[in-house]
């Protein structure tokens, strides 16, 4: 919870998005399912994609034990079909989408010179192209509904990580995107936004990046002395995707603690412990 305050929902207007639909990529788990489960508790219909049934399954009796209307549809964000059928079933479900979340990403650590194209491109798949494929097959709603889009980008976007070529050429791509699609969908009433979470704790992202007792360290070295919390990026995404930022597009949002000020010196040289140069 934020800063240990389970309240902090209740900051925001309890309806704030009563009658709003948002569409969640990725949102069985981790911090898409926070995100959804913020939208959730103020009101929103959540939908939400994923390739595990069984995980969303479970994500949507969470969301509707909260009161919410919700729906999972099983679709690989690889598969442009499959994301325009999940949009337009959640349309016909719900009515058309005002909040598109995409966020389903894939992350492994891997040196650069031992990642296979495949190993690359599965990546870049998941993370930008599924992107594109969401805001695209998205598009017609968000235009009727003059919505908003947040992408999940990564420090790894704007900062070098060892062993993360493919998550940084992915992620830069994604706030390539986000900035071209608030530039030309502006127009039509549509924001884009990314939001940059640091190393949020519990999450499988966090697991694959900080395993070996790296995530005691990162937390020393984050200026706020904490791992992030998915609530965290949750309220990020609540304020983005609320009338408060009305005027705001083509932003990226850092929710990290800090963490980025002190660069990825820490990560490499743990990375480099464990697999001495040879
Ligand atoms: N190191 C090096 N290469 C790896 C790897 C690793 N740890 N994990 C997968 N790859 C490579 C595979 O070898 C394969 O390449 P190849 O055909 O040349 O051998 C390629 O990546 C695709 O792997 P595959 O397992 O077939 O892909 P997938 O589509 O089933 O899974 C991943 C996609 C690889 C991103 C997988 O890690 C995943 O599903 N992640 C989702 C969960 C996640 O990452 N959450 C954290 C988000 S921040």
């Amino acid at each position: 919870m934020i800063e240990d305050d389970p309240r902090w929902a209740s900051l925001f207007s309890p309806d704030l998005f009563a009658g709003k639909t948002v569409f969640v990529t990725g949102g069985g788990s981790g911090i898409n399912f926070g995100i959804a489960r913020g939208f959730a508790g103020l009101g929103a219909n959540v939908a939400i994609c994923g390739r595990d049934r069984t995980k969303l399954d479970a994500a949507v009796a969470a969301l509707r034990a909260l009161g919410a209307q919700a729906a999972g549809f099983q679709a690989d964000v690889r598969d442009k079909e499959a994301v325009d059928v999940a949009l337009q079933s959640s349309g016909e479900q719900f009515g058309p989408v005002d909040v598109l979340v995409c966020g389903a990403a894939g992350n492994f650590i891997c040196p650069a010179e031992d990642l296979s194209s495949n190993g690359f491109r599965a990546v870049v798949d998941i993370d930008l192209v599924g992107s594109f494929h969401a805001a695209h097959a998205a598009f017609a709603q968000l235009k009727s509904t003059r919505g908003s889009i947040l992408f999940i980008s990564a420090g790894q976007a704007f900062q070098p990580f060892v062993h993360q070529v493919h998550v940084g050429a992915a992620k830069a791509g994604i706030d390539n995107m986000m900035r071209n699609l608030a530039y030309e969908w502006g127009r039509f009433g549509i924001r884009s936004n990314s939001i940059a979470p640091g190393f949020i704790a519990d999450t499988e992202g966090t697991r694959r990046m900080a395993a070996d007792g790296l995530a005691d360290r990162l937390r020393e070295a984050t200026p706020l002395g904490r791992l992030g919390s998915v609530d965290d990026i949750a309220a990020m995404a609540l304020f983005l995707a609320s009338p408060l930022a009305a005027y705001v597009t083509g932003g990226v949002f850092v929710v990290d603690g800090g963490h980025y000020l002190g660069g990825s010196g820490l990560f490499r040289s743990h990375i480099h412990q464990r697999e001495p140069a040879g």
